[in-house]
């Protein structure tokens, strides 16, 4: 009677092949050595429920032969596929049943809800059948229950009101049952199968728990017998901050609370049934969620207990399909009974409201349609209705986007940027969950995967791992199983150049302090990459996102321009290049003096003009120029807040209400406008992005006859993390190329900065101290945000590897931190490191952008130096030194070391 079960769920993918089962007997054995005996919940083949239901429906017209034949035939062959002798003697008394029945809906040609209740139970009646013949084949003794004598349903009506639910989509109870224990104690076999979907109502006939009812079935049952745990086998690794199928970087959750799990579940996300949780939660039982294609992956366990650590949103869910009803009236105003009137209507239509939201004027609810059968007689009756007490509006399809986490009200503080997405949309009603769970957004259908998108990039785009989050899907499935990253084994991923080089980069930090390395050979990969877009005529390299003379040299040899955006990035460039064609060289300077346009004239640069008041102001400028104008497409994207440069809130470019007035001041100081440009912010990792600058500036040129070239800016973002997607720039060309199309004789270009030099730098600086306090480990490394300040201003995400020791396990969880004097000094949070100690080199990737050129002396501590790392064989390397850059020298190196080139 003692025994301890392990209850373990397997979903429809899980048992269609011979694979796949192979993994359950071992999944089965490895219970059992742990002392667990194994009940295993078995749903139907994949797509079988689909089957049973469309072959019931033929039989009813006598047409279901062949469905009926075919659902025997992939049965067989599972049969034999899984290696039993005689699969059609396993199935026979069951396949015999299912004819007979659907023999019966033939002759009397209907089906109600106990027939097809009957009928659809055999796809799990059947798959337990060859789970059973299997594992016993493979000595493992295995005892088949029907799950029909151990779940009973909860008799909610008398026998003579039943509905159609109370066949199809019936709920049981899930008190212990000691019957069921003693009952399976005597069972002398190792392991139990039983069938998930499947119970018996008081009369003992057959009904179902309603789709996605197997889970609920492995919770009944882990309840029933007290199991020590509930396992659902899915063929997700777990439980997601988003739908991985939309969202490939969708993190893992790996713990979550049962009311969280719960809330995800019922918000969206299709992993796993809500109604599995409750029973589990009544009675204490750890879920967990797992992946039978990655039986090592962790994937996710739902507790008591949950994950430790404050409020924190854990996902974003959406809902499609939504219904809104808003009700407009005066009379409730300080009215007793409004509310209860409405309410009362709707219910006497059947339908159930999901949430609602009041005001003194008006209420709108929304109405879920996996709880209601909405269809447009419904609708028109209930609007009908209800119009005797307000006026009703439809807002429908609607979408709910929720950001679903425990404590919500306690962080909403945090939430200011990321409800920026709501910018310029229109929201139909937001309700915050009375149990603090969730913050839903009620949008029109169509903005929802962009919005999930965004805000799921905005909300963990740069998280650190951490006891809650872990990897994304996109490095998990890339990974294989169970790969955490920044361990050891990993496959490369794009950026990752530096696992080759490992033994250059250690001497290159050999002794020196902390340096920047880049490595020519990906600058010139990434130049490539563009070069190769044929719908861009031009590409031009924006200076700032990193200045150095090698980089330059790589891009300059390879025949790209340069965007500067202040007079002595211009005269860096020429200083480098003296015979530089002046048509590759572009000035956009924001809030810049008279003397620095005068000067970018002078140089010869192409100049930008974001702003009227130049024009206005200093006519005598721009006499006989050709300028290119800065407008701004109103809406910013990028990374951070920070990097967005479009929109009312940011300080470039000149607004649309705003080109009416040029004409006239075009006239008065002689210029001609030649281009127009727009940059709409930094580290955008969709594409459409550009397609939608290029129409807006393409819409934009019919006011200026002299325009040629439309340039769309930078901004082109990189994978940060392992496993995030690269931009897909087949996509963005063929988008550009089809802008082309319909502009003739209007060249395209480009100015990314990020995207040539983000993946080929690596910061490198040697652990000075560690040290532990309470739970926290810090790492201490020689330099911090006087070197690379975007994880502290932007929440920056850079991955972090111990280079002295990468082939070791990542075992230790640490932030990583530098020594300037704030708090905020932090590298990296939660990572995963193999355990550093004092001197080994540890290695900050993704930082050839916005690194070295946004350092500084703060605490008067110098930043990292800067190396180029020649091409593999090639015998330089070139390291950058003080000769241009005002103090920015590479202190401590050896005389010499800091100036020029020198032999590598
Ligand atoms: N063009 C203009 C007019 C720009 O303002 C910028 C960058 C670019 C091109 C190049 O953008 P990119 O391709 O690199 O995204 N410090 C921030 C990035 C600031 C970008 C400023 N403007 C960061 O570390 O993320």
């Amino acid at each position: 009677m003692n025994q301890r079960w392990a209850v373990l769920k397997f979903g429809g993918t899980s048992v269609s092949t011979a694979e796949r089962w192979r993994t359950i007997a071992a999944l089965a054995e490895r219970r059992r050595a742990e002392g667990l005996r194994p009940l295993l919940v078995c749903s139907a083949l994949a797509g079988m429920s689909d089957r049973l239901e469309a072959m019931l429906a033929l039989a009813v017209e006598d047409r279901h032969e062949a469905a009926l034949a075919e659902i025997v035939q992939r049965h067989l062959e599972l049969g034999s596929a899984l290696g039993l002798a005689d699969p059609e003697a396993t199935l026979r008394p069951d396949l015999a049943e299912l004819s007979r029945l659907a023999l019966g809906a033939s002759l009397l040609r209907e089906a109600g809800p106990r027939l097809k209740a009957r009928v659809m139970a055999f796809g799990e009646l059947l798959s337990t059948r060859l789970g059973v013949a299997y594992l016993d084949g493979c000595g493992i003794p295995t005892a088949w229950l029907d799950a029909r004598t151990a779940l009973v349903a909860r008799d909610e009506q008398p026998a003579r009101a039943r509905t159609p639910r109370s066949y199809l989509a019936a709920s049981c109870d899930h008190d212990r049952d000691e019957e069921l224990r003693a009952r399976l104690a005597e069972e002398p076999a190792a392991v139990v199968v039983t069938q998930g979907f499947i119970a018996r109502n008081r009369e003992g006939e057959t009904v179902l728990l309603g789709r996605g009812g197997s889970d609920t079935s492995a919770a009944y049952f882990a309840a029933r017998l007290g199991a020590e745990r509930c396992e659902i086998w899915t063929d997700v690794p777990g439980l997601f901050t988003a739908n991985p199928a939309l969202i490939p970087s969708a993190r893992l959750l790996r713990a979550l609370s049962y009311e969280e799990a719960q809330e995800i579940a019922t918000m969206g996300a299709k992993v796993l049934h809500p109604r599995s949780i409750p029973p589990l939660r009544r009675h204490r039982i750890p879920l967990h969620v797992l992946c039978t294609d990655r039986p090592e992956a962790p994937g996710t366990i739902v507790s008591e207990a949950g994950p430790e650590g404050g409020p924190q949103v854990k996902a974003v869910s959406s809902r499609n399909g939504i219904t809104l009803v808003a009700m407009e009236t005066v009379g409730m105003w300080q009215e007793v009974g409004f509310l209860a009137e409405v309410f009362a209507c709707i219910a006497r239509h059947g339908i159930s409201v999901d949430s609602v939201s009041t005001s003194e004027t008006n209420v709108t609810i929304s109405l879920d349609p996996g709880a209601n059968a909405l269809d447009g007689a419904v609708i028109r009756d209930l609007l009908g209705d209800l119009a005797r007490h307000c006026e009703p509006r439809l807002i429908a399809p609607a979408a709910s986007i929720s950001l679903v986490g425990r404590g919500i009200r306690a962080i909403l503080h945090e939430l200011g940027p990321v409800l920026e997405a709501f910018e310029e949309l229109k929201v139909h009603m937001v309700t915050q969950s009375a149990s603090d769970l969730n913050l839903t957004f009620f949008v029109d259908e169509e903005q929802s995967e962009r919005l999930v998108r965004q805000l799921h990039g905005l909300l963990f785009g740069h998280a650190a791992e951490s006891a809650v989050l872990g990897p994304a899907w996109s490095e998990l499935r890339a990974g294989g199983p169970g790969r955490e990253s920044g361990g050891p084994g990993g496959g490369f991923e794009p950026g990752d150049w530096w696992r080759g080089r490992r033994e250059d980069l250690l001497a290159l930090a050999a002794g020196r302090p902390p340096l920047y390395v880049y490595d020519a050979e990906t600058v010139e990969e990434a130049a490539r990459a563009l070069l190769g877009l044929v719908a861009i005529d031009r590409v031009l390299y924006s200076v700032k996102a990193n200045n150095h003379p090698g980089v330059l040299g790589i891009l300059h040899e390879l025949g790209l321009g340069f965007e500067c955006v202040s007079v002595p990035e211009l005269e860096h460039v020429l200083g480098l290049f003296p015979e530089l064609d002046a048509a590759r060289l572009l000035f956009t300077p924001n809030f810049a003096t008279r003397e620095e346009i005068e000067r970018g004239f002078a140089l010869g640069a192409r100049v930008t003009i974001d702003n009227l008041q130049p024009l206005a102001a200093w006519p005598e400028l721009f006499g006989g120029r050709e300028i290119f104008l800065r407008l701004d497409p109103g809406q910013g994207r990028g990374h951070h807040i920070h990097v967005r440069t479009a929109g009312a809130q940011s300080k470039f470019g000149l607004a649309a209400e705003q080109l009416d007035e040029l004409p006239a001041l075009l006239d008065l100081c002689g210029a001609r406008v030649v281009g127009l440009h727009a940059h709409v912010g930094s580290g955008i990792r969709t594409t459409e992005a550009w397609g939608e600058v290029a129409l807006f500036l393409a819409g934009a040129a019919r006011r200026f006859p002299a325009v040629r070239v439309l340039d769309l800016g930078g901004g082109l973002g990189v994978p940060e993390r392992p496993g995030q997607l690269p931009l897909d720039l087949a996509a963005l060309d063929a988008g550009l190329r089809r802008c082309k199309q319909a502009n003739p004789g209007v060249e395209l270009w480009m100015e990314p900065g990020r995207f040539l030099v983000a993946q080929a730098g690596v910061l490198l600086a040697r652990v000075t101290q560690v040290k532990q306090k309470g739970e926290v480990t810090y790492v201490g490394v020689e330099t911090g945000m006087n070197s690379l300040i975007r994880p502290a201003l932007y929440g920056a995400y850079h991955p972090i590897v111990n280079l002295s020791r990468l082939d070791e396990p990542a075992t230790q969880v640490a932030h990583v931190v530098g020594p300037i004097c704030e708090t905020g000094d932090i590298l990296g949070r939660s990572r995963r490191l193999a355990p550093a100690a004092a001197g080994d080199v540890m290695l900050i990737a993704g930082t050839g952008a916005y690194g070295r050129v946004m350092s500084s002396r703060y605490n008067m501590r110098e930043p990292a130096g800067e190396v180029l790392l020649a091409k593999r064989g090639a015998t330089c390397t070139t390291v950058r030194g003080d000769e241009d850059s005002g103090g920015r020298n590479v202190a401590g190196h050896p005389p010499g070391a800091g100036r020029g080139r020198q032999g590598g």
